[in-house]
């Protein structure tokens, strides 16, 4: 047993100072999508196999032994892509339990993938377990998925920035037992007004997030919809407002898995036309500009 084994936080510790201190060569010769070498951290997208990327689909085809994140990533994903593969749950171990399964995995030559839900750089708590393989004389990496809120807006046939309407994005999650009332800002994006608020693991407390809106005073009618399940065979969209969306999710008895999303961005409506088919196009302003705007926005 090393001392990652025993506490992980030591492993955490280590490499946060390390990363401090100098940058990780990887950086500078690897992209996203890159083959490499070691363990990937694979976003296995919000649920519909097919939502997969292509490098995660290729990774899951070659691997011996697949560790997912349970009931959030669909059974049907591992049946289409990783059927011959060992498939492990992650649901209910610990680190001490997973980190040890995925180094001997590895260390015995087998091709260990780790697929998250959705993009795991989003509340997948990746980091701390590819600190601790790294430690341990592990190579990990990651690779990208499709975040449940991009699905979300996708089934919604919407924008999350919408000229005029929204101009930023929050990802957050409400108080509970990881955030403190201190540390919940679900209010104050909604406050900024031109925030398009994508609430992830707060199906639970939809009511209660909704009526600590309404007591800092939000517009009640501010539009908001929760997709549960975006993208799986049993999605459902419930729309609503500040006021009336908590009791229309108490009634459809979804607990966990949806997608809580705020804002005037939900309804796509009250836009202006944006300035990169406008006049910046082709006329009116400095052409460098025009161009830079361009390249950045498409
Ligand atoms: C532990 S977080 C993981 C988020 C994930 N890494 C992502 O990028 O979507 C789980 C939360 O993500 C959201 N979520 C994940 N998959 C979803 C889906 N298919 N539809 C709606 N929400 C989903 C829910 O809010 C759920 O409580």
């Amino acid at each position: 047993m090393t001392d990652a084994d025993a506490d992980p936080q030591a492993a955490i510790d280590a490499r946060g100072e390390r990363r401090a201190r100098e940058r990780d060569p990887r950086v500078d010769e690897l992209s996203a999508g890159d083959s490499q070498e070691g363990i990937p951290f694979v976003g296995a997208g919000p649920g519909d196999p097919r939502l997969l990327t292509v490098a995660g689909r290729e990774l899951l085809a070659d691997a011996d032994l697949v560790v997912h994140a349970g009931s959030l990533v669909n059974s049907e994903l591992l049946d289409a892509y990783c059927a011959d593969a060992e498939t492990v749950t992650s649901v209910g171990k610990d680190l001490e339990e997973l980190v040890p399964l995925m180094r001997d995995a590895y260390e015995d030559g087998r091709s260990v993938v780790r697929l998250h839900s959705g993009d795991p750089a989003i509340y997948g708590a990746a980091l701390e377990q590819m600190d601790a393989l790294e430690h341990a004389g592990v190579p990990t990496y990651l690779v990208p998925g499709v975040t449940s809120a991009f699905a979300a807006s996708a089934t919604l046939r919407t924008q999350l920035t919408l000229n005029e309407v929204a101009n930023h994005v929050a990802f957050t999650r409400p108080r509970g037992r990881t955030l403190s009332e201190a540390e919940d800002h679900v209010s104050e994006f909604v406050g900024m007004g031109d925030v398009t608020t994508c609430i992830y693991l707060g199906t639970h407390a939809v009511a209660e997030t909704m009526d600590r809106l309404l007591a800092d005073g939000h517009d009640p009618d501010t539009p908001v919809a929760a997709v549960y399940h975006a993208s799986w065979p049993d999605e459902d969209v419930i729309e609503g407002t500040i006021e009336t969306i908590g009791e229309r999710v108490e009634a459809a008895g979804y607990r966990a898995s949806a997608m809580v999303i705020v804002g005037e961005a939900v309804t796509g409506a009250g836009y202006e036309r944006s300035y990169l088919y406008g006049d910046w196009a082709n006329r009116g302003a400095d052409r460098t500009d025009a161009n830079e705007t361009r390249t950045e926005s498409d």
